[in-house]
């Protein structure tokens, strides 16, 4: 049987891994990092030295992208054929390039059967699916769809508190270009009919993961 799917969506900095990853792990769930499929592709487009911002170029590169999930529930790591890019694909190279590649309508339906099928395969009773499109295109079927917000203020807080030796400035206004940039390609700052926001902005950590499990406890 296929496994039972909670979709999570919302804008950077939201606190969407941390927290999809902590849902996963109460739950016994599998979990699913798209954003970090995107990251990937776009490390091996500059990595083979290849223009990211040419659609025609990303589309070729493909059919030879060979994206891996670790294993080990605990570390999540990402592979591109026998290399591990966890680390690298968190690189400001990488994120700096990789709303280029998630605008081409091409990319976006070749991700979205590659989760599909890592979703149908991933052996577990549930999965926690996490992104920008998953409550509305990637599983607009799945039983339960969460959108996860904070304020802008407290997201970007969130953030550079995360990244240590940049700026809070610097960070907020990457993160504001990423999220609008994004924006234009899919809507994750207005929940879709049926989906329900969980609001972190006067939530811990903590109290965010209940918040979440509540709405999958609510409505599975
Ligand atoms: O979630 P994260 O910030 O790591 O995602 C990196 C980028 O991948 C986003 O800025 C967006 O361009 C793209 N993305 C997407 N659709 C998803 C997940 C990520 O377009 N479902």
């Amino acid at each position: 049987t296929p496994p039972v799917v909670l979709a999570v969506d919302g804008p950077a900095g939201s606190g969407k891994s941390s927290i999809s990853k902590a849902v996963a792990g109460r739950l016994g769930w599998a979990y699913l990092d798209t954003g970090a499929a995107y990251r990937a592709l776009g490390w091996y487009v500059v990595e083979r030295g290849l223009d990211p911002t040419d659609a025609a170029v990303v589309i070729a590169s493909m059919p030879d992208f060979d994206y891996r999930i670790g294993t080990d529930p605990d570390t999540y790591r990402v592979l591109v054929g026998e290399r591990d890019v966890t680390e690298a694909i968190r690189e400001p190279r990488v994120t700096a390039i990789v709303s280029a590649i998630a605008r081409v309508p091409q990319v976006r339906a070749f991700l979205t059967q590659l989760f599909r099928g890592i979703i149908a395969r991933s052996g577990k009773a549930g999965i926690v699916v996490e992104g920008r499109d998953i409550t509305t295109v990637v599983c607009p079927d799945a039983p339960v769809r969460i959108l996860l917000t904070a304020d802008e203020a407290v997201r970007m807080n969130r953030r550079s508190a995360e990244l240590t030796g940049h700026s809070a400035a610097h960070v907020g206004e990457a993160l504001r270009k990423r999220d609008a940039a994004d924006s234009r390609v899919v809507d994750f700052m207005n929940a879709a009919e049926g989906v329900t926001t969980v609001d972190s902005t006067e939530l811990d950590f903590d109290q965010t993961v209940d918040a979440v499990i509540a709405v999958v406890q609510k409505e599975t």
